[in-house]
């Protein structure tokens, strides 16, 4: 509790920013919570259902959730990725943390590990710790890809997962499918090698948010023991309504017996089902996504402002966050800095990755019009220009 999480710090000291500045002269890009309301389908079908109840759709379900829920998400995953999903293969979920906490409670022993690359969502250390296991963080290369060798060296007879999160927050990096070929390559070696399972987590909770029309990489084609943790807190800017989903592998060996503790588990972490109304309403949803083009129009423009300003950041491929390097060792200090004119961002710190920070740019026009200001005087006292 102490180490905290660095994003809620920044949103809550910023809470009180505004209360002594005024909410308009706060420029507020330290939390991934989407600007845009949900796609004007989603309020169709709540209407619908406001008009048409289903009876009983209040009560209690099966713990998997809706079968013509679970149906249509894997009747969607085999659109996208064209391996035939059934509803046996998905189970709802309270979110990608809800599924994430069902997915590691399953497959953990105490004491096993759980490999994950930094710069890393910050939650992931607590939700690994949750169920007993032990994170081992490896670094990233100078594009924010997993270093292949590393992992190569890091996987050992304890190692039971590698969670991956692509597109990445806090980077907007996008796992290419090459990267995912030799990764589920090496996967298969380690296990033969070790006469163990291992489990590749996918975090895909940004999977539908991509740039420059790219297509993409989806390790299911590279690794049959891959589980898919996702949710519709971003794709249907959602968040607060805790709706989403685990898709494990169709051809995953214990498969069966995998989602029997995904099921089990998620009946007895408390969170007993993913919210009834919004299983009803996002099965309706499977193929509709918040508008994409205005993100990539943020992320153009801020990215164009930042690079001229001269900061040194990548170009996101995916997700909406930024992760240009600090221009001064220390980010916290940076991003300290970048608060006293009203500039929130979160230090890489919060990420495992020092040296960072990072903007959320799911904002709208004018805060993120406003943060320039912020921007170009810090790129000033740091001789960036
Ligand atoms: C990478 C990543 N995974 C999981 C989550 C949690 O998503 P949810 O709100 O659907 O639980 C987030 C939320 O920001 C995230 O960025």
């Amino acid at each position: 509790m102490a180490e905290g999480s660095w994003i809620r710090r920044m949103f809550e000291e910023g809470i009180i920013l505004k209360q002594k500045y005024g909410e308009e002269n706060v420029f507020d890009l330290s939390l991934g919570n989407p600007i845009m309301e949900p796609p004007a389908k989603f309020k169709q079908e709540l209407r619908k259902i406001d008009k048409n109840p289903v009876p009983g759709m209040h009560r209690y379900m099966e713990n998997a959730g809706y079968p013509e829920t679970r149906e249509a998400v894997a009747l969607q995953l085999t659109r996208e990725f064209g391996i035939t999903f059934t509803m046996k293969d998905i189970i709802m979920t309270c979110g990608a943390a809800g599924a994430l906490n069902v997915v590691l409670k399953t497959i953990l022993n105490q004491g096993e590990e759980v490999i994950i690359f930094a710069p890393y969502f910050g939650e992931y250390t607590n939700y690994i710790d949750n169920h007993g296991g032990v994170t081992k963080i490896l670094s990233t290369d100078e594009g924010f890809m997993p270093k292949l060798g590393d992992l190569e060296s890091a996987i050992g007879a304890k190692t039971r997962a590698i969670l991956i999160n692509s597109p990445n927050n806090p980077t907007g990096a996008v796992y290419s499918e090459d990267l995912l070929h030799h990764l589920g390559e090496l996967l298969y070696k380690k296990e033969a090698q070790y006469g163990t399972q291992i489990f590749l987590i996918s975090d895909e909770a940004y999977r539908k948010i991509i740039y420059d029309e790219f297509k993409y990489p989806s390790p299911l084609h590279h690794y049959t023991k891959s589980i898919i943790v996702t949710s519709h807190s971003k794709d249907l800017a959602l968040p607060g309504e805790r709706i989403g989903y685990i898709a494990i592998h169709p051809d995953c060996n214990q498969r069966e017996e995998l989602v029997d503790g995904f099921i089990f588990c998620n009946r007895t972490l408390g969170y007993v089902n993913a919210p009834a109304l919004m299983q009803n309403i996002v099965r309706h949803l499977q193929s509709v996504t918040v508008s994409v083009a205005d993100y990539q129009r943020k992320r153009d423009f801020l990215y164009d402002k930042l690079i001229k300003m001269g900061y040194s950041v990548l170009k996101p491929r995916g997700a909406f966050y930024m992760f240009p390097k600090s221009p001064v060792e220390d980010d916290v200090a940076f991003v300290r800095q970048l608060q006293q004119w009203k500039v929130l961002t979160v230090p890489g710190h919060g990420f495992g990755a020092p040296g960072y920070f990072r903007i959320s740019y799911c904002v709208d026009d004018r805060t993120l019009e406003g943060a320039l200001a912020g921007f170009q005087k810090a790129a000033h006292k740091f001789n960036l220009d």
